[in-house]
């Protein structure tokens, strides 16, 4: 990966010196142009401060681009609502990963390789076994994708790209199969090991739903909306999650370690277990008439509640995959006949939300998270279960991110600086004179 020339230039006059300095302007192929200022502590002995990094580009990408003012998402140049509408997960994880769509004999043999990749040492289902049965499914899936590194040594060389191919692969293939293993752990049911007849999504769902005293069959408008589920959560450009991959990757540690460090990331609540939150708290609220208190205390400054599923650090117009998911929602939810009064409490909320002055001036609107709980929960899965699932689908792009800084000549040990604001040097003090 080569970066960008320059030809424009950013001037900076420092009034406390007077000393002045020049630093390169770069043009991405879209978004706001980036001032590159890695010579700034050289000629002016300053750090930046960007708490949150909110105005600052850690890395040079080709994978994803958000435009948060218009509400765009593209995957490799794909409109989101196009793979959403077209494509299928598994086309898209060959995007991801490779930067194309795959062409019929590429996709035959990619769709094949992760299926024949699905299945987990069997030593892991003893690890498992150590996990308390009422454990979070995402500490165990956080605990069992770290381990994996102690499974697989044989692709665990970060500089061999075989190794990484076969890591990235394995990864992807065999995060269902982790998550549903920590679905069944949960409910006290045996393990179900994958099929390779089945897609990735109605894999999926036989890990998760079959038992073997019975037969299962996949239905398949579960099936099609969990894998418009996967497609939507993909990536998202350098979120909290990637960006975590991305720092543990700077260190060289091994692909395993890295996702394990995302879906630590991913669980907290503003980031992936917002949707868990979201279905806590329409249950709370209960009823339709409830929902204007609730508003209430999520604009009170002295209340930490916020209302979860709203609001998004990039998007401040409208998150495109909420408009795809609301749309599905409904849909699937009246193709499986499924009358859930949770719907009425979230439509009234977004309702009253969407014309709230607070949330208006705020530019709060419904995200992902919002409507993918309701359809999840429509599926069967318990809310528990709904975090787990976005890191099964988040994970290519964490892996995709993750090959990209490994094979990103520029790249460094990500080590950010600070504003320090502690006591200066003093001498110790005996604990007897203190
Ligand atoms: N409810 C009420 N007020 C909110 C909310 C909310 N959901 N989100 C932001 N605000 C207010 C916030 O209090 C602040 O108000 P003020 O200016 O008066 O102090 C203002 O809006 C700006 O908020 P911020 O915290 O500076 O915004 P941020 O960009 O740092 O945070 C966010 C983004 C997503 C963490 C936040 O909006 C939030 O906590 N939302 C709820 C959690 C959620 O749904 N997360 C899922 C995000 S999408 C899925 C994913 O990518 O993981």
């Amino acid at each position: 990966m080569t970066e960008p020339k320059s030809n424009e230039n950013v001037t900076v006059v420092d009034n406390t010196t007077g000393k002045q300095t020049t630093f390169p302007l770069l043009s991405g192929t879209a978004g706001a142009k980036v001032i590159d200022i890695r010579n700034l502590y050289k000629d002016l002995g300053y750090f930046t401060f960007d708490p949150g990094y909110t105005a600052t580009g850690s890395c040079q990408s080709a994978i994803t681009y958000i435009d948060g003012d218009e509400g765009i998402l593209l995957y490799r140049g794909y409109p989101i609502e196009q793979l959403a509408e077209k494509s299928d997960f598994m086309e898209v994880c060959h995007l991801l990963l490779f930067g194309e769509l795959p062409d019929k004999k590429q996709k035959d043999q990619f769709v094949w390789d992760i299926t024949h990749h699905t299945m987990v040492h069997d030593q892991i289902s003893n690890f498992f076994r150590g996990f308390r049965r009422d454990a979070h499914p995402m500490a165990v899936v956080c605990g069992v994708v770290g381990a994996l590194s102690a499974f697989y040594h044989d692709s665990t060389d970060i500089n061999d790209p075989w190794h990484r191919k076969v890591a990235s692969y394995r990864l992807i293939a065999k995060m269902p199969t982790i998550a549903a293993m920590a679905y069944k752990y949960s409910v006290g049911q045996p393990f179900v090991y994958p099929s390779n007849t089945l897609d990735y999504a109605a894999n999926f769902l036989r890990m998760c739903f079959a038992v073997p005293a019975e037969e299962y069959e996949v239905n398949p408008i579960v099936a099609k909306a969990l894998d418009l589920i996967f497609i939507l959560h993909a990536d998202h450009e350098q979120n909290a999650s990637a960006s975590t991959v991305r720092l543990a990757g700077s260190t060289g540690a091994n692909p395993f370690a890295c996702i394990a460090a995302g879906c630590a990331a991913l669980w907290g609540p503003s980031h992936g277990g917002a949707n868990e939150e979201v279905l806590k708290m329409l249950n709370q609220i209960g009823d339709k008439n409830k929902v204007g208190d609730w508003v209430k205390k999520a604009k009170d400054p002295d209340d930490p509640f916020r209302l979860f599923g709203f609001g998004h650090r990039v998007y401040k117009n409208h998150d495109p995959r909420a408009n795809v998911i609301r749309k599905a929602a409904h849909q699937v939810l009246n193709e499986l006949g499924v009358n859930d009064p949770l719907l009425e409490v979230a439509i009234e909320l977004e309702k009253i939300a969407l014309e709230d002055e607070y949330f208006v001036k705020r530019r709060l609107y419904p995200n992902v998270d919002f409507y993918s709980g309701i359809m999840l929960k429509a599926m069967g899965f318990p809310t528990s279960m709904f975090t787990a699932l976005f890191a099964v689908g988040r994970t290519v792009g964490w892996i995709a991110q993750w090959n990209e800084l490994i094979e990103d000549p520029s790249q460094k040990i990500n080590r950010p600086r600070q504003l320090y604001t502690g006591p200066t040097s003093r001498d110790y003090i005996p604990v007897d004179k203190r």
